[in-house]
């Protein structure tokens, strides 16, 4: 398995482009499903989840060629398509789960493998089953496997989800452009990612508003043709890299970045010291002065401060004047960052969905492990503000979600390299 080193190298300076939406790209892919004709997605990030999912949609039946100039081109077949999802692909990644809808409007069934996935919490999929039965799907656990099916086809329905699912707002979307009437979904979840999938689907001829508000109406339609989509900027890793010059002085303009996909983060940036820009051509964030100081944080849904930052953001607190509190409200289990950052000697206590963080003047290079994606860039980051080398193991986890990580960085002075392990 490959490691990071990355050694405490000073301010960054220069310029990072960001990718296109990983979520955004994984609820976009499974869309081909709804048509027979080709749907090209352009600014497709390279990334292994991205891979996993075109191994999915070609078990389906799908023929997707791509990620060749950055782009996805993925052609439903024409013939006949599988419908059944298989555990040994779908256990690597939670978000195969996301083509249970679309699968479920083309053929009327679909027999989908229970999730893998980062292991961040018990993630169950009732919120998806609640959804999709609501449009008239029976669904039913059979040896580990969801057997969903619609006799008779799918129909428009009022639904109200418990929570605001990002997935299972997907998948009802993808569920109900090809219902037969109006569905109206509440509690709908509200993040960019559910913008562009909207977006795109009304390219392919679906009819749908109020994406981005909690209330979202379809109109069911008979059938979708094809379409190219440019996948929205992926607001996880341009706040990822907001954080560099935060953590570790300096200059970096994140390019394509905006401020309406991380405007939360934004205002607990600027409360802890740091200020942003907005450029013509992106993001660009520098430290006002002096030292972090500690601010507090609390885990939404969007526009909320979003969870896939939160190990991050503890990066940067843990070097902050004072004590922050983060709290967690997404997922039950994600502070397994915490004790890695504290084998660099981050003061970190946590205690049930909240960690209070001490910060400390300077954090030391240590061997760490990465547990998850997101905690894994996070270390990244505390090694870049770290006294000496810190080595985090198990990238592969990173490789999930960050294209070029070492490049990227690199790029704007920091000393970071791949070792490539058997
Ligand atoms: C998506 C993102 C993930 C992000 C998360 C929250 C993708 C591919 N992944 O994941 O990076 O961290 O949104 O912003 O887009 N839940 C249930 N029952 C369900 C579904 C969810 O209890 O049927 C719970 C989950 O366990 C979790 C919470 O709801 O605690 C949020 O899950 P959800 O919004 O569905 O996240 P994902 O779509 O899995």
């Amino acid at each position: 398995m490959d490691s990071i080193i990355v050694r405490g190298n000073g301010p960054l300076h220069g310029q990072i482009p960001i990718a296109g939406a990983k979520n955004a790209c994984l609820a976009l892919m499974p869309a081909t499903l709804l048509s027979e004709e080709p749907l090209t997605l352009t600014n497709a990030p390279r990334l292994s989840d991205i891979r996993t999912m075109t191994e999915l949609l070609a078990s389906l039946g799908a023929e997707v060629t791509g990620l060749q100039d950055g782009k996805v081109l993925a052609t439903s077949c024409h013939g006949e398509i599988t419908p059944v999802a298989d555990y040994d692909i779908v256990r690597k990644m939670r978000a195969s789960n996301l083509v249970l809808g679309p699968l479920l409007a083309r053929l009327g069934h679909a027999v989908v493998s229970l999730p893998g996935g980062c292991a961040i919490g018990a993630r169950p999929m009732d919120i998806h089953i609640d959804a999709l039965s609501a449009l008239g799907a029976e669904i039913e656990l059979k040896d580990g496997y969801l057997h969903a099916q619609a006799l008779g086809g799918l129909r428009g329905a009022l639904h109200e989800m418990r929570f605001a699912s990002v997935g299972a707002t997907e998948n009802f979307l993808m569920a109900a452009v090809l219902a037969k009437g109006t569905s109206v979904l509440k509690n709908a979840a509200r993040e960019p990612e559910i913008v562009d999938l909207a977006r795109c689907l009304r390219a392919m001829g679906a009819e749908i508003e109020g994406e981005g508000s909690s209330t979202i109406t379809i109109q069911g339609v008979d059938r979708l043709h094809g379409a190219t989509h440019p996948v929205v900027t992926d607001r996880i890793e341009l706040g990822t890299y907001m954080l560099a010059p935060a953590i570790c002085g300096g200059e970096v303009e994140c390019l394509g970045g905006k401020i309406e996909l991380v405007e939360s983060f934004c205002e607990k940036l600027d409360a802890a010291g740091v200020s942003v820009e907005e450029t013509a051509t992106g993001l660009k964030v520098k430290r006002k002065n002096g030292r972090i100081r500690a601010v507090d944080v609390v885990t939404e849904p969007f526009p909320g401060f979003p969870t896939d930052l939160q190990a991050q953001m503890m990066a940067l607190l843990a070097t902050a004047e004072g004590t922050s509190v983060l709290e967690e409200k997404i997922f039950e289990n994600r502070f397994m960052h915490a004790p890695e950052l504290m084998r660099m000697g981050a003061r970190i206590e946590v205690q049930g969905g909240q960690a209070t963080v001490h910060g400390v003047e300077k954090l030391k290079g240590a061997r760490v492990m990465a547990t998850d994606l997101r905690a894994s860039v996070s270390l990244i980051l505390a090694g870049l503000a770290a006294e000496g080398e810190t080595v985090v193991s198990r990238v592969y986890h990173l490789d999930r979600g960050y294209e070029r990580v070492e490049e990227k960085l690199g790029a704007v002075g920091a000393k970071i390299e791949r070792v490539k392990g058997e």
